[in-house]
């Protein structure tokens, strides 16, 4: 891509490596389904984020659904979700008959604000799905919620999809606070398996649940003995193979995606018009370039018409028509009114930023 051509706001990016793991896959005449390669992949997120176990599905709303399901919600059970989310969030504990309950979120963190999730609590309270969004932990810092959980017995599920390479400040990766933390690979996110999904936990008897959910509850290994509901929530052996490439290429990622944002809040510092959110880069990385705009559609349309892709961030899920529920969370309906996200790829060269920052400038005068 030339430094002039249309610049997404993300694709993702497969090279020589992802074909050459493929091709040493299809030398193999295997089953596609999910195999040694699977087990590889699983290995390495194990290893990456510290947990004991990883089990990964076919993509980051089911492993959801799975979680929650792995720990009992169902019909009836209610799940405190936060209100600026991707709808996959709360998508997922519906799909079992239990209910979100949306609460708002920081203001400066894009994070559930966990006095309000303990304001939401209700006897019929299961669940409280943390979505560190963009990477980020909570203000006050992840213990809050592990403390709200450990008083009330509520369990904690963190929806990580947005936060591989990203870390606690008490050293422990994004994920591993909770019960079971789930992330996604799906084609923005920072490594992609074109759709996929993973659970981690340090649980063994969750994780055993968790395999046997997912493979039609059966009772072992590949027999058609069920003692309890599943699914067929599997992965592929190809998305493993392009996984365990992108994994290797995972630690270059972190580091050229802090150094995106570090370029963005540099060439944006004097940019009055557009406000970028705050990232702790010692501990987190940007997974979008996130920010609010005055005249947002206005600006974004200026920029589309410069070659510049851009994309509105998560409107309010409690307005969305799929939920349309009363409710007032000032701060996700501020994020759906003004927020826009940037264009974030991995591949985005430094003379990209300067352009993309050039023509914001330019557009506020
Ligand atoms: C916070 C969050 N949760 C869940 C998902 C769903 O993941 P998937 O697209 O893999 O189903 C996403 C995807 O963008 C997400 O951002």
């Amino acid at each position: 891509m030339s430094d002039t051509d249309f610049i997404p706001q993300m694709r993702p990016l497969f090279g020589a490596d992802e074909r050459a793991e493929l091709l040493s896959y299809l030398d193999e005449d295997g089953f596609f389904t999910e195999f040694k390669r699977t087990e590889a992949f699983e290995a390495e997120i194990a290893r990456y984020t510290g947990a004991r176990h990883c089990v990964v599905v076919n993509n980051g709303t089911v492993s959801l659904t799975l979680a929650a399901a792995a720990l009992g919600i169902g019909p009836g059970d209610e799940v405190i979700c936060p209100d600026y989310t991707m709808i996959a969030t709360p998508n997922s504990v519906q799909m079992l008959g239990a209910k979100p309950v949306f609460v708002d979120v920081e203001p400066d963190t894009l994070v559930m604000d966990v006095a309000l999730a303990e304001r939401a609590i209700t006897p019929r309270t299961k669940a409280i799905m943390l979505v560190s969004a963009n990477g980020r932990a909570p203000r006050a810092g992840i213990a809050t919620f592990e403390a709200l959980s450990q008083r009330t017995g509520i369990a904690l599920i963190e929806d990580a999809a947005q936060s591989l390479g990203s870390w606690y400040a008490d050293g422990r990766h994004v994920g591993r606070a909770g019960r079971i933390g789930s992330f996604s690979f799906s084609a923005p996110k920072i490594i992609s398996t074109g759709q996929g999904g993973a659970l981690i936990t340090d649980d063994d008897a969750l994780a055993a649940r968790l395999r046997k959910l997912k493979d039609f509850g059966r009772s072992g290994g590949g027999n058609d003995v069920h003692d309890s509901i599943g699914w067929n929530f599997k992965f592929t052996e190809l998305q493993a193979c392009v996984g365990l490439a992108q994994m290797r290429q995972l630690p270059d990622r972190v580091v050229r995606k802090k150094a995106i944002w570090r370029r963005y809040a540099e060439r944006l510092a004097g940019v009055s018009g557009y406000r970028l959110f705050d990232h702790d880069l010692a501990l987190c990385t940007p997974w979008f370039i996130d920010g609010v705009a005055e005249r947002r559609d206005e600006l974004a349309a200026h920029l589309k018409a410069r070659g510049i892709g851009t994309r509105t961030m998560y409107p309010p899920i409690h307005r969305q028509k799929a939920y349309d529920l009363p409710g007032d969370h000032p701060v996700a309906e501020h994020i759906g009114r003004d927020g826009l996200w940037l264009p974030s790829m991995i591949q985005l060269t430094d003379a990209q930023i300067d352009r993309i920052c050039g023509e914001i400038a330019a557009f506020y005068g």
